[in-house]
Formats: structure tokens, sequence, C-alpha cells
């Protein structure tokens, strides 16, 4: 019978302070997340070579050159229209460069290789991203379907689907929300909601579009909290954000993105170690 007493909900802790790595699926006997043993000995978990993207004939990203290894914090930062989301949902698979190249853990993602249902359901399973508009995330009935509609897609059995989304409803303190439709709930609840949603597919990065959008303080140390824990869990975290504080407490290094367009000015990216 599972109900909740699986191997890591312990009572007696706090959602704020339950430790992210308890969610990894390993812990849980769920070895089929683990087939991939991450990224080769030393090289990047991320690859970016003089990649280029262009929305119609308006260039946007120019000529990036970019490593990330696995358990890297990194944030990007830059002027409204720079393409910090550009760039992040060329990582997620969402949009292909049209010139230069993006690979991940060794393989190329582009459309041709996002054609291949398993490539993309790998992609989609190891980057989650958590959207700048929620809105934009959330399509459910319900928030507990919400958190469910990862791990179903990705041929996780029911059983084990009700138990992550019991364990992450639990951990991002929204079970009082479950039954709720995503649609109205509020800006910081929805945020939540699709945290959640990522967390339940255990991805290896998280991609986080400015997450700390309309969030009130309480939340946003909940966040906060909840970011140190991703990150000493070993997980990737790549960050889009206009907050100062946010970017020195989390980051590894910085990625400053220049907002002139065009493909032959000066490097768009400037790297800050
Ligand atoms: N779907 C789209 N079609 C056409 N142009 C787009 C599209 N999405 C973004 N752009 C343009 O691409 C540029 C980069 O946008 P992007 O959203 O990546 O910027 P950003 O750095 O995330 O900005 P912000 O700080 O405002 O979130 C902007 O000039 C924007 O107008
Ligand atoms: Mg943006």
């Amino acid at each position: 019978m599972h109900t909740h007493g699986h191997s890591h909900a312990n009572a007696d802790e706090t959602a704020c302070t339950q430790s992210a790595e308890t969610l990894d699926p390993a812990h849980v006997g769920h070895q089929h997340l683990r087939e991939h043993h991450g990224a080769e000995e030393g090289r990047p978990l991320l690859e970016f070579e003089d990649l280029c993207y262009a929305y119609d004939e308006r260039p946007v990203l120019r000529h990036i050159d970019m490593h990330i290894h696995a358990g890297d914090s990194v944030v990007l930062m830059g002027d409204n229209g720079s393409g910090k989301s550009t760039l992040l949902k060329v990582i997620s698979g969402l949009i292909f460069a049209q010139k230069g190249s993006y690979v991940f853990d060794g393989q190329t993602v582009d459309e041709k290789a996002m054609k291949v249902s398993t490539f993309a359901k790998n992609l989609h399973q190891r980057i989650g991203f958590i959207f700048q508009d929620s809105d934009a995330q959330l399509f459910c009935a319900s928030v507990e379907d919400e958190v469910a509609f990862g791990p179903l897609q990705m041929g996780v059995s029911e059983q084990e689907v009700a138990q992550r989304v019991d364990d992450v409803c639990t951990l991002v303190g929204i079970e009082d929300l479950r039954k709720r439709a995503p649609y109205n709930l509020s800006g910081g609840e929805k945020k939540k909601v699709a945290i959640a949603c990522i967390l339940s597919m255990n991805p290896d990065v998280y991609c986080f579009d400015e997450p700390l959008n309309g969030l009130d303080q309480k939340t946003r140390a909940w966040l906060l909290g909840f970011l140190h824990e991703l990150k000493a869990a070993g997980k990737t975290l790549i960050i889009a954000t206009h907050d100062q504080s946010l970017a020195d407490e989390v980051a590894d290094y910085f990625v400053f993105m220049g907002s002139e367009h065009g493909y032959t000015d000066k490097p768009h990216i400037h790297i800050n170690r």
C-alpha cells in the first residue's frame, strides 16, 4: 500500500527544511531515471558553440560560446530584450539555433534530434523550465493533475506518480491547493505549482525565468532556500533574473547578455566567474 509511508517523508520536518535531494527517485527505488549517469567525466553538461538565434530576420542570440558544467549555478543577466528567456528556450529544446550548436550531455540538440520522441522525452525530463509567466505553463483542471502530468507523459506508473505528487506537494507546501483549478490561483501560488510540476520530473537542470517576480517576502524567502537545496543536491541551476540580491546569493558565475542585436557586433555574452 502506497500512501504516505515512503522512504523519505519525515512528518516532523517542514516543507522548507526537507532536502530536495530526498526527492531523488533513486532513493525510492525508481532506477529507470538513473540510466543516464550524467555528463562524461570532465565534459561540460551543456556546450554552446557559436550559437545564433533570430526571430524571423531579427537576430537575438549572437555567437554564444559557453560551457556549463553539471552542478553549476549560473545567473543570466541583461537588459529587457537581451535574450535571456530566448536562451532558456534554446536550452530546453523549445526553439532551435539557426547557426552554431548546442550539445547537452554529449548529444546535439536540434530540431531533427527533437523529432525523435525518446530523445525529446529524455531532454524534457532532464531539463526543467519554470517559465517567466506561470499561466503559460499551467493548463490542467486541477493542481494535482498538473503535478502528475509530466511524469505520466514520461510513462511513470500511476502508483509511482501518485507517490511523487504527494511528495512534491508536501515539499513545496501546496497540499491545500491540490484540488484547486490552477487558473484561479494567485500569482505566487501558481509559481509554486509550476515549480512542483518540474520537481515531479526530478530533472538534472532547472531553468528559472525571473523566479521571484510577484512573490511576497515569505514565498521569496522560501524559494531562495529551495534554490540552495537544489544546489546542495547537485542540481544545475540556470536562472534569468534582474534581481541582484538573488543573483548574488545563488550564482557561481554570471553571464551578462548584451542588448545590441545583429550578428556582427560585439560578443553577445560576457562571462564573469
Ligand atoms: N516569439 C517572439 N517573436 C519575435 N520576437 C521575439 C519573440 N520572443 C522574444 N522576441 C524578441 O527577442 C528579444 C529577446 O527577448 P527575450 O524574451 O529573450 O528577452 P529577455 O532578456 O528575456 O527580456 P526580459 O528581461 O524582458 O524578460 C526581444 O527583442 C523580444 O522582443
Ligand atoms: Mg525574459
